[in-house]
């Protein structure tokens, strides 16, 4: 099979882009991190010192150039894979990510990616941007260990207090990406939902290969 699409939504935290990297070294799919395109535009818009609630910021989007690469992200030619996880991005993104015209350009973008054997992350992927997916994942975990994964990759010792404020960023966030009006953080319909609370990562990333190699050999 020449194509084969697998979509993976879930909050922050949830284990996605890490999954998707495995599936990606193991199976050989392309990955494709849509939450890092957001984090770029959040960037650039910083950068320049845009006002980030208004849409009329934006206009910028039609000339910039964003590709991936590998697990890099250029803007313009320049490697952002560093700056956009730098804390005022991602204190950031989820506001950024609900304007209008931020979704339709990246949506679009991401769509015309689809082509081949693609693992997709973020939260739209198996509503809005591949609905036809061959196979889509909702991951979920609760809260706290996902604060605590949270802390864990950034290297940082962790204590209750940190814990506690990184826990209350991370809800903040899914807030923001469920409630807002454009695609909105969902299990799409159709999407296997996988509670990662409990199991590690090896353990998620065999059930998923375990969910291709069925479709694929259907
Ligand atoms: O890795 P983490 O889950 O922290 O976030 P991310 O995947 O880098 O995405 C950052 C933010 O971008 C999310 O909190 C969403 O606000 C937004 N996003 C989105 O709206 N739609 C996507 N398809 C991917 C990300």
């Amino acid at each position: 099979m020449s194509n084969f699409l697998v979509a993976i939504d879930g909050p922050a935290g949830s284990g996605k882009s890490t999954i998707s990297e495995n599936i990606s070294a193991r199976c050989g799919f392309i990955h494709i991190d849509t939450g890092s395109m957001y984090r770029a535009i959040t960037l650039y818009a910083i950068n320049n010192n845009l006002v980030l609630d208004d849409p009329n910021s934006y206009s910028f989007i039609d000339k910039i150039n964003i590709r991936l690469s590998g697990d890099k992200i250029y803007l313009d030619g320049k490697d952002i894979t560093r700056d956009i996880r730098n804390r005022h991005v991602t204190e950031n993104v989820s506001l950024v990510s609900s304007i209008s015209i931020v979704r339709e350009k990246l949506v679009c973008l991401q769509k015309k990616l689809a082509i081949g054997k693609i693992v997709m992350d973020g939260r739209d992927i198996g509503s809005v941007v591949l609905p036809n997916a061959n196979l889509k994942i909702f991951l979920t975990a609760e809260s706290k260990i996902r604060a605590y994964r949270r802390l864990k990759e950034k290297n940082e010792t962790i204590n209750e207090t940190d814990l506690i404020v990184e826990e209350k960023n991370i809800k903040r966030r899914d807030e923001l990406d469920s409630n807002r009006v454009n695609s909105p953080l969902v299990v799409p319909a159709g999407a296997i939902i996988i509670d990662t609370t409990k199991l590690n990562i090896e353990e998620v990333t065999n059930k998923i290969i375990d969910l291709i190699n069925e479709r694929l050999n259907k």
